[in-house]
């Protein structure tokens, strides 16, 4: 009965105990989510074309690092730095809040900035830790209020963000050049990232590099809206899949015929197509042959390796090789579809025909 006593009592302290590491832990994660604490131990400078070039028209003054953590880029780039961070974990790292004051007199920023979006704090309920961060977003995510503040007060800016940016509007008229990273950048995210160059002055063209090498798009290589005519997830099944990701070992983005033990994962309860798929997702349409399935993953083939696979989405997690598994889009198959059956003369023979294609 004592011997009970006692490992009945150690058992309720080491509960309690346990629950205060968690509550604790959970606590750290959350402020760490919240601060964005996710620090860059990849160089994404030295072996970039684009940092190179961009770096040449930078006027070699002090750089401003207003995100600057355990000042991990300091050792990236050779120039004296200025560092600001509102939890500081180096010696060289000033306290400021630098969303609520923005250090002035600075022409170059270099920087990667706390990332949160909007919908994670409401989902995740960290606004009622707010008060660690008392930031109040302006944009979407915390990432593009910062790029806004480091637009507004340098000259010449460099940030790594997410790779995400690339598609959406805001800020692309003074993007001098983006680099999208095929590789884990930082130490416990896998969250895909690029880095994002900007000047002062409004740019015509933006150049695009994928892990520092420069990749040219045309017109013939830039996925666009077509109206090929194929339907994606019809209600009553098609012969042909398309297998819309890659492995966790190797690319295996292709078409192929439908297989019977394809169908469980592909239905519902009243055993019709999930209109949801996204990874594999059958399609119909009346062009679409087997006999040219081997040549329609070899344009694939072709197109991912002359773009790097610049368009198509990072999975968060990366390949034992480094590289991301990628997913591709409905639209990125109606393109390359149309690309495929549309024979060249008639798109660009008849401008008012090929208008419509493209629309
Ligand atoms: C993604 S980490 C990057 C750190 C560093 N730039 C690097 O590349 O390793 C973002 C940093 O922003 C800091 N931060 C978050 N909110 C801040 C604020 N309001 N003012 C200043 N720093 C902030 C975090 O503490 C964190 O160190």
């Amino acid at each position: 009965m004592l011997f009970c006593g006692i490992m009945g009592k150690v058992d309720v302290l080491t509960i309690s105990g346990l629950h205060v590491m968690l509550k604790q832990n959970l606590l750290i994660n959350s402020t760490k989510q919240l601060l964005g604490q996710y620090y860059t131990t990849t160089d994404p400078f030295n072996n970039s074309g684009a940092f190179r070039s961009w770096y040449q028209m930078v006027p070699k003054t002090t750089i401003l690092e207003p995100f600057a953590g355990a000042g991990h880029l300091f050792s990236y780039v050779n120039a004296e730095w200025h560092g600001y961070d509102i939890e500081p974990n180096h010696p060289d790292v000033e306290y400021r809040n630098t969303f609520e004051q923005f250090p002035t007199g600075y022409r170059v920023c270099v920087t990667n900035p706390p990332y949160l979006a909007k919908t994670v704090v409401s989902r995740k309920r960290l606004d009622a830790l707010v008060w660690k961060n008392p930031v109040i977003l302006t944009h979407e995510d915390l990432y593009l209020d910062a790029l806004q503040l480091m637009l507004d007060n340098c000259e010449y800016v460099a940030a790594i963000i997410p790779s995400t940016f690339w598609n959406q509007r805001l800020f692309k008229d003074r993007l001098y050049a983006w680099d999208k990273f095929d590789m884990k950048l930082f130490s416990d995210t896998d969250a895909p990232a690029g880095v994002a160059y900007f000047v002062p002055h409004r740019v015509e063209h933006t150049r695009t590099f994928v892990n520092g090498e420069e990749i040219v798009l045309t017109s013939d290589n830039t996925p666009t809206k077509t109206d090929f005519h194929v339907r994606f997830n019809p209600r009553d099944l098609a012969p042909i899949l398309v297998n819309g990701i890659d492995t966790n070992t190797q690319n295996n983005i292709h078409l192929r015929m439908l297989q019977d033990n394809d169908v469980p994962s592909l239905v519902n309860s009243t055993g019709k197509c999930k209109p949801t798929n996204r990874n594999h997702f059958p399609i119909e349409s009346t062009m679409v042959k087997e006999a040219d399935l081997p040549a329609i993953n070899a344009m694939i083939d072709q197109w991912r390796d002359e773009t790097m696979d610049f368009f198509l989405t990072s999975f968060k997690s990366p390949m034992a090789s480094g590289k991301y598994r990628k997913r591709i889009s409905f639209m990125e198959v109606r393109w390359l579809l149309w690309k495929f059956y549309m024979p060249v003369e008639k798109v660009s023979q008849n401008p008012l025909e090929s208008a419509l294609y493209t629309l």
